[in-house]
Order: C-alpha cells, then sequence, then structure tokens
C-alpha cells in the first residue's frame, strides 16, 4: 500500500467524515426496543476513526478491534438485537466507506490495495464480534437451560418425596385393615363379600408396594426367611385367581416342590406377581399357553415363566426393564423395574426372550450354602427330601 495515497484517503475520509456517517445512519436497521440504540452512532463513528487512523500509519493491532469487536458484541446481545442485524449495519458501513474511495480521483491501481486493508479491518472486526457474540450467546442458553432442569428437577423430586410419604402413610392402616378384615373372615366365615374385600385390599396393597420399593423411602424390610418357592408360586396364583379366570389360560406348573429359597419373600412375591401378570396381560388372543418352570441348575435356582401371545417388539426388548417403560394405555411401567432391582439385590440376573411362539422371562438366583455364616448375599437355596 502507498503510503502518501492512503494518508491522503484517510484525510479524504475525514474531511467526509459528517456526510458518511449521515448516510450510513440513514441505512442502518435499528429496532425500536434496542436500549442501545445511541450508541449505534457512536460505535460507528469509533470504527471511521479506526479506518482513517489505519490508513494514516498508526498502529492498530489484533488486540484493539478484538477488545473494540468484544465490546460492540456484549452489548448487542445485552440489547437483545439479531446478530444478522448488527452484521448488515456493518456491511452497509464498510460499502459507504469504499464507495467514497471513487471520488478521491485515485486510479484503481492505487485504490486496490487500499480496499484490501479496509476490508481486512472490517474482516477482523466481524469475526471477533459474531465469534464473541456466539460465545456469550451459548452460554446464555446453556445458563438457562441448566436452571429450566435444575428447577424442574427439585419439583420432581419434591413431588416424589410428597407422594412417597403419601404412601407410606398410607400402607400401616392398609395392612391393619386387612388383618382386621381377616379376623373377621375367620370369625364369622359365611360372611358376604369378605373375600372380594380381603382381595381388593390386597390389590392396593401391591400396587402401594410397588410404588414404595422404588420410591426413597422404600417397605420396611422383614428378615430374611425360607421358604419354599412352589409354595410362593401357588400363593402368587390364589392371588392372580380372578385375572386368571377372566383370561381364560390354561397354566402348566412345572416347579420342584423340594426347593427352598432364603431370602426376601415378600419382595420375590413382588417379582412373580409382576412378571405373571405381565404375561396374562399379553394373552388377549387364543389358543392361550403359559408354562411356569423353577428348577435347579447346578448351583443356581431358575425361574421360567412363558406366554404365549404378541412377541415384544425387538426395539422395544432392550428397555422393558427401565422405569416408565410401558406399552399398556393404564401402565405405570415400574414392574420390570422393580423386578430388576429385586433379582439384583438378591445377586441374581433377569432376562427376557421373545419371538412369535413364546415370550419368555428367565430367572436365575445363585444358590448359597446352607450355613447362613458362610452364605454370601441374599439368597440361598436348599432341597428338603
Ligand atoms: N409377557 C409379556 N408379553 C408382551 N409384552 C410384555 C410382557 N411383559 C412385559 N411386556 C412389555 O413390557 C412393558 C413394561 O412392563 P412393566 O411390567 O414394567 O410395565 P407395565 O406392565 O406396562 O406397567 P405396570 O407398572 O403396571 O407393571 C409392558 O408395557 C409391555 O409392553
Ligand atoms: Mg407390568
Amino acid at each position: 500500500m502507498d503510503s502518501a495515497v492512503a494518508k491522503q484517503v484517510a484525510h479524504y475520509l475525514d474531511a467526509k467524515r459528517q456526510y458518511l456517517l449521515e448516510s450510513w445512519m440513514s441505512q442502518v436497521m435499528i429496532d425500536s426496543n434496542d436500549r442501545f440504540k445511541d450508541h449505534i452512532i457512536v460505535n460507528g463513528t469509533r470504527m471511521l476513526d479506526v479506518v482513517i487512523a489505519y490508513l494514516s500509519g498508526r498502529q492498530i493491532n489484533d488486540a484493539r478491534i478484538l477488545q473494540f469487536a468484544q465490546r460492540v458484541s456484549a452489548e448487542r446481545l445485552e440489547a437483545n438485537v439479531n446478530i444478522g442485524e448488527f452484521v448488515y449495519n456493518v456491511t452497509i458501513g464498510r460499502s459507504e466507506i469504499l464507495d467514497c474511495l471513487v471520488e478521491t480521483g485515485f486510479t484503481i491501481r492505487e485504490l486496490t490495495p487500499i480496499i484490501h486493508t479496509i476490508n481486512a479491518l472490517f474482516d477482523r472486526f466481524l469475526y471477533f464480534a459474531v465469534l464473541h457474540y456466539t460465545e456469550l450467546k451459548n452460554q446464555q442458553i446453556s445458563e438457562q437451560s441448566s436452571f429450566i432442569e435444575q428447577t424442574h428437577k427439585d419439583k420432581l423430586t419434591l413431588l416424589g418425596q410428597m407422594s412417597s410419604s403419601f404412601v407410606h402413610e398410607f400402607r400401616n392402616p392398609l395392612t391393619s385393615v386387612i388383618g382386621f378384615v381377616q379376623l373377621l373372615q375367620s370369625k364369622y366365615p359365611s360372611l358376604e363379600y369378605i373375600d372380594i374385600l380381603t382381595k381388593e385390599l390386597e390389590q392396593l396393597k401391591f400396587r402401594i408396594t410397588q410404588f414404595l420399593l422404588i420410591s426413597k423411602k422404600g417397605v420396611d424390610r422383614k428378615e430374611r426367611e425360607t421358604f419354599r418357592i412352589g409354595h410362593l408360586f401357588d400363593e402368587t396364583l390364589e392371588f392372580l385367581y380372578p385375572m386368571i379366570v377372566s383370561t381364560n389360560v390354561s397354566i402348566e406348573r412345572e416347579i420342584d416342590d423340594s426347593l427352598y429359597l432364603l431370602g426376601y419373600r415378600d419382595e420375590f412375591r413382588q417379582v412373580l406377581i409382576n412378571i405373571i401378570m405381565n404375561s396374562l396381560d399379553a394373552l388377549s388372543a387364543s389358543p392361550v399357553k403359559r408354562i411356569i418352570k423353577g428348577y435347579r441348575a447346578g448351583n443356581q435356582l431358575m425361574i421360567q415363566i412363558s406366554n404365549s401371545g404378541p412377541p415384544i417388539p425387538k426395539e422395544m426388548i432392550s428397555t422393558i426393564f427401565e422405569p416408565f417403560v410401558s406399552s399398556k394405555a393404564l401402565g405405570t411401567g415400574i414392574g420390570l423395574y422393580v423386578c430388576r432391582n429385586i433379582i439384583h439385590e438378591h445377586g441374581g440376573i433377569i432376562r427376557c426372550e421373545s419371538d412369535d411362539e413364546l415370550t419368555t422371562f428367565r430367572i436365575e438366583v445363585p444358590i448359597g450354602d446352607d450355613d447362613e455364616s458362610t452364605g454370601q448375599g441374599y439368597t440361598k437355596a436348599r432341597f428338603e427330601p
């Protein structure tokens, strides 16, 4: 760049300053809500000063352009102005300056390096400004979304705490009502409707227990106990009897009745109810079949519950043990989640396989030592002759 020519151009631009700024201001976009609209002319003047100073031979380094660009972009963001509008205004300013150069009387050859210099200055300024604006905007968005997320989480936690306390308070009187109904039943065995009452109350208790099993408060655990698996199955089927009758299914029961387990009986019952209930839900088409197996394989207690019926879609099968996954209109989607937690707590695993013929849930629980003092984990099983 010819410095003599550049100085004369700078001088010319300085002389035309008033006209340049007025012409620019008549074209810029200004949002009526822009809190800093008075600053637009100040910033425009400053940019023109930078151009004139640079052409006059003064040193303008990147740090100075960066500082200026960052200040303006922060202000634009605070004014909540669209970045496109800002870029448009800066570009109009550049065009105004470049248009003016034609009137200086220099040849295009003499002006070309000056045009490059002015373009480079504006490009640097815009680059720094847009970069900073984007960084600030992203930061603002992430702060807002983490605030919304946190508030949402807090509300959910509060809701969870409230409902779990409520359900907890509910369970104790319910247990005593069930106890008294049973007493009534034994005292007046022919009392009408008492069976229905008991069954309905037991259903309610099942639902409440299910909820408590996933809440932080948890159920008040009884001690581990030794129980016969076959007996627990029979109790579960008895509990589900009304549902079994209405679904009209045939059951193949293949359970090794000599098999005992040491664990949390009520929680295991919850697992069996959930899986059998799901299999009954799935059995709307006929002919229907259900197979329940309980046997020992090596050191494992194996439980297998299968049903015919529509298969679980492949893309869904990996998610069914996650909480709140349900394909049912009135399902809560916590049944299998509870099952998985209980089986894991007993040191076992639970899997599901499903094809056109059968859907099978397999539970494997390690069988520990009979001597409790040496046994590990929760679960032990033993055989009786
Ligand atoms: N035997 C089965 N056959 C077909 N689909 C099943 C079977 N068992 C579970 N599923 C699918 O897995 C989903 C999750 O089951 P889960 O027991 O966790 O919840 P749910 O039964 O929908 O609701 P709830 O909380 O009342 O048990 C079901 O909605 C269903 O789509
Ligand atoms: Mg279920």
